[in-house]
This record gives C-alpha cells, sequence and structure tokens, in this order.
C-alpha cells in the first residue's frame, strides 16, 4: 500500500476510521495494560482523540503519522499551537507531552522517538496489507525498551480485501512471537464494520490483546 493512498484519503476526508471520542477499549483496558508505563508509543495515529486521552493520563505520548494534514488538525481542532521541529526525514508537532511525527513508521528510530515502554495499537496493524503487516511487526521492538506493553486492537473476519484488514489470532501469535500475547476480550463488531460486510463477511469480530515484551 503506497503512502499516496493515505496521503490522498485524508486530503479528500475520506476518514471513516477516525472516532471523535476516547476508544471505550483504551479506556477500560489502560491500566492493566499501560498503567505504569511511561512513554506510550502510537503508531500510524491520524488524529485520535486517544493521543489526547492518553497525555491526560498522565503519559509523555509519541505518534507516528504519514499525513502532516492529520497531525495539524489534531491541533487546530482543539485550538492549540504546537511547536513545529525539522528532523532528518521526520517533522515534529510539538506540545507538553505530546509529540506527532510525521513521516513513515518504518523510518522511525529510538533516536528520534526515544525507547518507549507503552504501546497503544487502534487501526495500525489492521491498516496495513500482509507484507506490510510482518515488516510493522518486526519494527516495531526496534524503538521500544525491555519489559515493554502494548494493547492492541485488531479486526478479524471472513472476506477479502482492506484496509482495514483482516488479523486471525492465529496471526497475531504469529507475528508477535517474541511478546506473550494474552486475549483481553472480543466482541461483534458487525455494527461497527461496514467495510467487511460490504466484502462479503459473515462475521466480524474486534479482538483485543495485551502484548508484553520479555
Ligand atoms: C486506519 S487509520 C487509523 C488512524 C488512528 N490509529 C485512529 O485510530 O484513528 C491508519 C493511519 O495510518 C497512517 N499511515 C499509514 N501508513 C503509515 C506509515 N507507513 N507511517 C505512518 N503512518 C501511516 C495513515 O495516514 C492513517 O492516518
Amino acid at each position: 500500500m503506497r503512502p499516496d493512498y493515505w496521503l490522498e484519503r485524508w486530503e479528500k476526508g475520506r476518514i471513516g476510521f477516525h472516532r471523535a471520542d476516547p476508544n471505550p477499549l483504551l479506556v477500560e483496558h489502560h491500566e492493566r495494560v499501560l498503567g505504569g508505563t511511561i512513554r506510550v508509543l502510537v503508531p500510524l495515529c491520524g488524529k485520535s482523540a486517544d493521543l489526547e486521552w492518553l497525555v491526560i493520563q498522565g503519559h509523555e505520548v509519541v505518534g507516528i503519522e504519514l499525513s502532516e494534514l492529520a497531525a495539524r488538525a489534531f491541533f487546530d481542532e482543539r485550538h492549540l499551537t504546537a511547536e513545529r521541529v525539522e528532523h532528518a526525514g521526520f517533522i515534529e508537532y510539538r506540545r507538553g507531552a505530546l509529540s506527532i511525527f510525521v513521516g513513515d513508521f518504518f523510518a522511525a528510530t529510538p533516536e528520534l522517538t526515544g525507547y518507549c515502554d507503552g504501546v497503544y495499537d487502534r487501526a495500525a496493524l489492521i491498516a496495513l496489507p500482509a507484507e506490510l503487516r510482518a515488516r510493522y511487526a518486526a519494527h516495531l521492538p526496534t524503538v521500544l525498551a525491555p519489559k515493554a506493553r502494548a494493547l492492541l486492537i485488531t479486526l478479524h473476519y471472513d472476506a477479502e480485501g482492506g484496509p482495514p484488514f483482516d488479523v486471525s489470532p492465529a496471526e497475531v501469535a504469529r507475528l508477535y512471537e517474541r511478546f506473550t500475547a494474552t486475549p483481553l476480550a472480543s466482541a461483534d463488531a458487525r455494527d461497527d464494520a461496514p467495510g467487511p460486510l460490504a466484502r462479503g463477511a459473515t462475521f466480524v469480530q474486534e479482538n483485543t490483546y495485551l502484548l508484553e515484551l520479555p
């Protein structure tokens, strides 16, 4: 999937994935998964309201997002100004405990982001086709501290195509074999998944996991 695909979606306002309010699964599982973590990475963050919610919980929050439009919108919609800092290959929008790095997640390094001990993945892994999911799961630990913990939310369904793509529990176990993966919740998501249903899915599960690095 080419970066242009996402940049065009942001330019055309085709952002049906965006939610105005904090994700209920983040609110429910935050304490168990991310309680006690300091620096939380939010890969492929868009302009998610969850960034703000995580800052309010006291974390340092590091978002990574391809679209500069999305990063600017996050601050503009809250009538906030952010400092703009250029790095090699990235533009950082920084305010208080939040930095959104505009650029390619696969080029992110710990020198840029700092080592993160928490991760929040909602609609990041499932935004990527299979080949990129493998790269994503391999790259993620390179910016994480030992014993990092992640809250991962996926969709599992029985149809082709995406995004969002089907990510089965078996694939989560395979992609994150270096992590311990603990299922936390599984819910019927047919009412909130028009894409998979339109592509013929007969079931859609929203699955939530705790991932732990050794
Ligand atoms: C499905 S959206 C989810 C956004 C956000 N996580 C949310 O819950 O609203 C996927 C996002 O990933 C961004 N993205 C896709 N590929 C990326 C990459 N290689 N590096 C950084 N961001 C990327 C897109 O621009 C898009 O905003």
